[in-house]
């Protein structure tokens, strides 16, 4: 099983950038899922530059597939030039333009209508795990922030380890995973099973190996370390020596 890394550029990136990028992805050997997820405008260049291999994502989309939403892009748009992913629920939409769980799983029924495949993030602040909330509050967010038909990813990150440098303990992670887990297996006995459940908050290539080694970690949401591409390899290359350990594992 390949592990998925997604890369989320955030509001950062240059048309300059993408062939320079993608070639350095092209000249490695990678065996992991990768997800390239640039600015909007920044699409189309990535659609045309990237090998069939890497998939590419947006960072949002609208729950409407299409009318009088100045700003604002459809995920029919999206699918049509080319992105297969798109994530949403961000802590920094939620956060920077007041989107709820409700408007979470409006845009999660688009996407998956439009054929996107949907990476939603859940994530808890530093007060309420501060507060020994943490999984309430992801929980919370996994009711409400996705549609009965859900298919799909999930992120896990913290809103406290997000460009700080700071992640959870292992231990940490190990809980929110298995939590979340429970979770998704309780809300959809389909997929919940196994519905990806990738981490993001700080993952660099120095801690990839370590997170992506622990159980129900799927894959990895990375941000600032996406950026370069030598960078988002090596945590690619960490995702590789991580599933080929999880295939060589005994099995009882
Ligand atoms: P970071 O961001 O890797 O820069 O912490 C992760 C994210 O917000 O997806």
């Amino acid at each position: 099983m390949f592990l998925t890394i997604a890369g989320n550029f955030k509001m950062n990136g240059a048309l300059a950038g993408v062939q320079p990028y993608v070639e350095t992805l092209k000249a490695a050997e990678i065996k992991a899922h990768l997800i390239i997820c640039p600015p909007y405008p920044l699409l189309p260049a990535f659609a045309a530059a990237l090998p069939k291999s890497i998939a590419l994502g947006a960072q949002d989309c609208h729950a409407r597939p299409s009318g009088a939403h100045t700003g604002d892009v459809s995920a029919t748009l999206l699918k049509e030039i080319g992105a297969s992913h798109v994530i949403l629920g961000h802590s920094e939409r939620r956060s920077d333009h007041g989107e709820t769980n409700a408007d979470v799983a409006a845009k999660v029924a688009a996407a998956l209508a439009a054929g996107l495949i949907p990476i939603v993030c859940v994530g808890e602040s530093e007060s309420q795990r501060d507060a020994g909330e943490a999984e309430d509050a992801v929980k919370t967010q996994l009711r409400h922030s996705l549609p009965e038909n859900f298919a799909g990813l999930i992120a896990y990150e913290p809103i406290w380890a997000i460009g700080t440098g700071r992640t959870p303990t292992a231990a940490e992670i190990t809980a929110m995973h298995a939590t979340i887990r429970a979770a998704l297996a309780a809300q959809f006995p389909l997929t919940g099973p196994t519905t990806p459940i990738l981490y993001g908050g700080s993952v660099k290539p120095e801690n990839a190996a370590a997170i992506l080694a622990l159980p129900e970690v799927g894959g990895a949401l990375a941000g600032g370390a996406s950026l370069k591409a030598a960078d988002f390899l090596a945590i690619a290359a960490s995702a590789i020596a991580a599933s080929a350990i999880a295939a060589s594992a005994p099995t009882v």
